[in-house]
């Protein structure tokens, strides 16, 4: 089975809202990721709008020609904000304000009320439901009850100790999921290392990757860059008179 990849923007908007300057654009990186391979493009829009902005939703939505996943809490706002931009799928998230990046999976139990509410408006809009959650069997089953399209397995723990208990709980999991007729996709901490045992687990059918993609395409394009600087610079200084 072939693997979607879905490719996780945000970091392209931090690095933009870190200067306050119109790029990097994450729409034009989005469109880069579109014609390198990537199946979809990934993106969290946080209560805090730490980097995607409501307005790259919605230009995300209206350029990009594959899936957009959109990553929110399950908030009143969110609902109303995917409501209206009406994405491919909404995956949803645990989300704390002072966290880095989105830490453990969804509270499935204890957030049943919000989950809910944000699936029927996605199910009343056609819009495909992922709920971001632990690789633990319970987890698995309340996700099935509450009626998602998909799960997305937390592989952080496996990506901080890629040891073989983390990687079973991942295989176990996924294979339950796949049992309970859910589609099954993973994320979170993949690099171009440890990806390679996530997307041999026989179920997974969809990865989202973000902050080592665009961590490693800052250092493979940064002698590119330096040489085009060096050429603008020499070609200033062959116009001095
Ligand atoms: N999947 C989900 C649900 C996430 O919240 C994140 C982080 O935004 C990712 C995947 C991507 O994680 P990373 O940036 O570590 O690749």
């Amino acid at each position: 089975m072939p693997v979607r990849l879905h490719v996780n923007v945000d970091h392209i908007a931090t690095l933009r809202n870190a200067r306050g300057t119109p790029y990097p654009d994450p729409i034009y990186a989005a469109q880069i990721c579109e014609s390198a391979g990537a199946d979809g493009i990934t993106a969290h829009l946080r209560e805090d709008r730490r980097h995607i902005r409501d307005s790259d939703v919605d230009r995300l939505k209206a350029i990009i020609q594959t899936p957009l996943n959109l990553e929110m809490a399950a908030t009143g706002e969110m609902i109303e904000i995917a409501a209206k931009v009406k994405p491919a799928v909404i995956t949803l998230v645990p989300e704390r304000r002072e966290e880095r990046t989105t830490e453990g999976g969804l509270d499935v139990v204890g957030q049943r009320g919000a989950i809910t509410e944000a699936c029927a408006m996605a199910k009343e809009r056609g819009i495909k439901t992922s709920l971001f959650i632990a690789a633990d069997t319970h987890m698995v089953e309340a996700a099935h009850e509450l009626g998602v399209d998909q799960i997305e397995l937390h592989t952080g723990e496996y990506c901080h100790d890629p040891s073989t208990p983390e990687l079973e709980r991942l295989r176990k999991a996924a294979a339950l999921a796949a049992k309970l007729d859910l589609q099954v996709a993973a994320g979170h901490g993949l690099t171009r290392h440890n990806t390679v045992a996530v997307s041999a687990i026989a179920q997974v059918e969809e990865l989202n990757i973000g902050h080592a993609i665009i961590s490693d395409a800052v250092l493979v394009g940064l002698s590119r860059a330096v040489r085009d600087y060096r050429a603008a610079i020499d070609r200033g200084v062959q116009m001095r008179g």
